[in-house]
C-alpha cells in the first residue's frame, strides 16, 4: 500500500482516534537531568544512562519543545541498536501527545542515517530522530544515541540543538498519548527500497555491472556491514541489483550489539575485512559503520585514506558519475584536520574549495546556497549535495562507478585501486595523512596538552624553531601557529577553537584537536600531513603513509609533549 505521503507503507496506518475518550494525553511529571547536551552528532550516552527513569523521555520531550510538532511529519530511523525498539515505542507516545501529525519509520527502526536523511528529503518529512550512536559498539553495557534532523535532511544546526538543550534543564513534565499511537498516522517504509532508488538515479549501474561482470575473475569485491544498518543496503545493491555472488558481502545481518564489534571502519576495527582482502587477493574491500555514514575503501595492499578518496571522487566525478555529468560539480568541501589533497582537485579544476570545522552539519549551508557538490572529513565521511548526510554505501559504489569508468578508458590494463591512487598521485603530488588517537585519556591530561599549546600559540614561542627528527634526518621549521576559527559564509555564524595547528615552512602540519564525540573520558587526535611534490617521483609517492610521516610525527610528539601529558606511549588506533 502507498500512503498519502507516497512513501511505501508496509503496514496500513495505525489511527486510533477516540473522541470520546477525554483527555488523548497524559501529563507526566519529571525533574530534569544534568548533561543533556546534543554532541556533534546528537545525544551519545550508555544505554544505561539512557534507561535512567524519565531520561530519554525527558531527552524527547526536550526536542518537541524545541520545535513545532503540531501538524508535522518526522521519520524515524536508526541502526537497529539495543534499545532502539523501547525508544521508538517512547517517540510514539510522547510525539503523538505533542500534535504530531505522523511518523514515517522505517521497518524494525532500521534506517540508515544517509537512507533517513533521503526519506525526509523525498517525502518533505519536517525533520527526523535518528536512533544511533553511529560507529561506537551497542548493547546493554555499551552506547545508545538520540540525534535530531531538520527538514533539509541534515543534522539540526547549534540554535536547535542549544534549544533542546535548554529545554532539558528546565524541564518539569512530559506529555504521552494515554491510548495506542492517539491521532497520528504511522507509515511503517521498506527501510531499503528508496535508498537503493537514489543510487540508481546517481550512479551508471549498468557500467559498474557489465565491469564487474567482465572481470568477475580479476576483480573480486567484499563488503563489510559489520553488524551495522548496512547489510541489507549493501545485499540489495552488491548482490542483488550489481549481480555480485553473495559472499561479497559480510555480517550483513544487523545485530543490537553489532556481535559484540566497534563497527567502526578503520584500520583498527575493520581487521576481519583487511584481513580477507589481503590473504584472499580481494581487489576491493569496503566497510562502513553502525549507522551507514562512514566508509572505508581498502584493496590488496592499498589503505585509501579518507581525504584522498574524496579528492579521488571529485577527480572524476564530472566525467564517470552521471548525476555529476547532468548538475555539475559546484564546489568541494572538507574538514579543517582531512588533507588538503582535495585542495589540489579544486585548484586544477578552478572549482571552490571550503575548509569547515569537523562535523558534517558544516557543509550544509554551503550545498543548501548551491555551493557545494562533493565533500569528506578525514573520519571516514565522504559524500555529496544528494543527501545531508554522509553516505557510506555512497562512497563504496562511488568509487566502484570510477574504476569502472577508468577500466573503460584504458582497456589494456586493470585499474584497481592502487593503480589508481598511484596515477592521481603522479599529476597532484601527495599528501601523506595520518591520524593518532589517544582514546579514553583523562581529561586532565588532555586539558593540560590543550593549555600548553595555547601558551605556545598566544606568544608565539614555536615561530621559527627548527625540529630534527633523529630517525629520518629530517628537519622541520615551524612557520605558524593557530586555533582555527570558522565564520559561515552563508549564515555568518563563528565557531571558534575547532583545533590547534601547526604548520612548517615546507607546507608540512600537524592539528591536535579534542574529540566531541566520546561518551566518556577525553579523546585527543593528532593529524599529520606531509605534502611530496609530483616532481619528487613514484619512489617517493608512493611510499607506505607511516614511512612517509616518520619523521614529521617524532617531531610533532615532540613539539607538543603529548606522551608526557597524556601518560600514553603509544596511540590507542592509528588511522
Ligand atoms: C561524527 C560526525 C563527523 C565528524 C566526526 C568527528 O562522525 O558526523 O562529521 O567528523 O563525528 O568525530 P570526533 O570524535 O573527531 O569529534
Ligand atoms: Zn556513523
Amino acid at each position: 500500500p502507498v500512503s498519502a505521503s507516497g512513501a511505501r507503507s508496509l503496514s496500513h496506518s495505525v489511527r486510533c482516534l477516540a473522541p470520546t475518550r477525554q483527555p488523548r494525553w497524559q501529563i507526566n511529571k519529571t525533574k530534569p537531568y544534568d548533561g543533556q547536551k546534543p554532541g556533534t552528532s546528537g545525544l551519545r550516552k550508555r544505554v544505561k544512562v539512557f534507561q535512567q527513569e524519565h531520561y530519554t523521555e525527558n531527552f524527547v520531550q526536550s526536542i518537541f519543545d524545541s520545535i513545532e510538532p503540531k501538524g508535522s511529519t518526522l521519520v524515524i530511523g536508526g541502526d537497529g541498536r539495543f534499545f532502539s525498539p523501547e525508544t521508538v515505542q517512547t517517540i510514539l507516545k510522547i510525539g503523538s501527545a505533542n500534535g504530531v501529525a505522523k511518523f514515517i519509520i522505517g521497518q524494525n527502526a532500521i534506517l540508515s542515517t544517509p537512507a533517513a536523511s533521503n526519506v525526509i528529503r523525498k517525502y518533505k518529512a519536517d525533520g527526523g530522530i535518528l536512533l544511533t550512536a553511529s560507529h561506537n559498539p551497542g548493547g546493554p553495557n555499551n552506547d545508545f544515541g538520540i540525534k535530531y534532523n531538520v527538514s533539509n535532511g541534515g543534522p539540526a544546526p547549534e540554535s536547535v540543538t542549544n534549544k533542546i538543550f535548554e529545554k532539558t534543564q528546565t524541564i518539569s513534565s512530559y506529555k504521552t498519548g494515554s491510548f495506542t499511537y492517539g491521532p497520528t498516522k504511522v507509515d511503517i517504509i521498506d527501510s531499503v527500497a528508496d535508498y537503493v532508488e537514489l543510487l540508481e538515479s546517481i550512479f551508471d549501474f549498468p557500467l559498474i555491472k557489465s565491469f564487474l561482470v567482465t572481470h568477475a575473475d580479476s576483480f573480486t569485491v567484499l563488503f563489510d556491514g559489520m553488524h551495522g544498518v548496512t547489510g541489507p543496503y549493501g545485499r540489495a545493491i552488491f548482490v542483488d541489483v550489481l549481480g555480485l555472488p553473495p559472499s561479497s558481502v559480510q555480517n550483513a545481518q544487523p545485530l543490537p550489539d553489532f556481535g559484540g564489534g566497534h563497527p567502526d571502519p578503520n584500520l583498527t576495527y575493520a581487521h576481519e575485512l583487511v584481513e580477507r582482502v589481503e590473504s584472499q587477493n580481494i581487489q576491493f574491500g569496503a566497510a562502513s559503520d553502525g549507522d551507514g555514514d562512514r566508509n572505508m575503501i581498502y584493496g590488496k595492499g592499498a589503505f585509501v585514506t579518507p581525504s584522498d578518496s574524496v579528492a579521488i571522487i571529485a577527480d572524476w566525478a564530472a566525467d564517470a558519475i552521471p548525476y555529476f555529468k547532468k548538475g555539475g560539480v559546484k564546489g568541494l568541501a572538507r574538514s579543517m584536520p582531512t588533507s588538503a589533497q582535495i585542495d589540489y582537485v579544486a585548484k586544477k579544476k578552478g572549482l571552490e574549495c571550503h575548509v569547515v570545522p569537523t562535523g558534517w552539519k558544516f557543509f550544509g549551508n554551503l550545498m543548501d546556497a548551491g555551493r557545494l557538490s562533493i565533500c569528506g572529513e578525514e573520519s571516514f565521511g565522504t559524500g555529496s549535495d544528494h543527501i545531508r548526510e554522509k553516505d557510506g554505501v555512497w562512497a563504496v559504489v562511488a568509487w566502484l562507478n570510477i574504476l569502472a569508468y577508468a577500466n573503460k578508458q584504458s582497456p589494456n590494463e586493470l585499474i584497481g585501486i592502487k593503480e589508481l591512487l598511484h596515477k592521481h598521485y603522479a599529476v597532484y603530488g601527495r599528501s601523506f595523512f595520518s591520524r593518532y588517537d589517544y582514546e579514553e585519556v583523562s581529561s586532565t591530561g588532555a586539558q593540560a596538552l590543550v593549555d600548553a599549546l595555547n601558551v605556545h600559540i598566544n606568544i608565539g614561542a614555536l615561530l621559527g624553531t627548527k625540529h630534527h627528527s633523529k630517525s629520518t634526518g629530517q628537519s622541520f621549521t615551524v612557520s605558524e601557529t593557530y586555533n582555527f576559527d570558522y565564520t559561515d559564509p552563508i549564515d555568518g555564524s563563528v565557531s571558534k577553537n575547532q583545533g590547534q595547528v601547526v604548520r612548517f615552512d615546507d607546507g608540512s602540519r600537524v592539528v591536535f584537536r579534542l574529540s566531541g564525540t566520546g561518551s566518556h573520558g577525553a579523546t585527543v587526535r593528532m593529524y599529520v600531513e606531509r605534502y611530496v611534490a609530483p616532481e619528487k617521483g613514484a619512489a617517493e609517492l608512493n611510499k607506505e603513509t607511516q614511512e612517509g610521516l616518520k619523521g614529521l610525527i617524532e617531531v610533532a610528539l615532540d613539539i607538543s609533549n603529548l606522551k608526557e601529558f597524556l601518560g600514553r606511549d603509544e596511540p590507542t588506533v592509528i588511522t
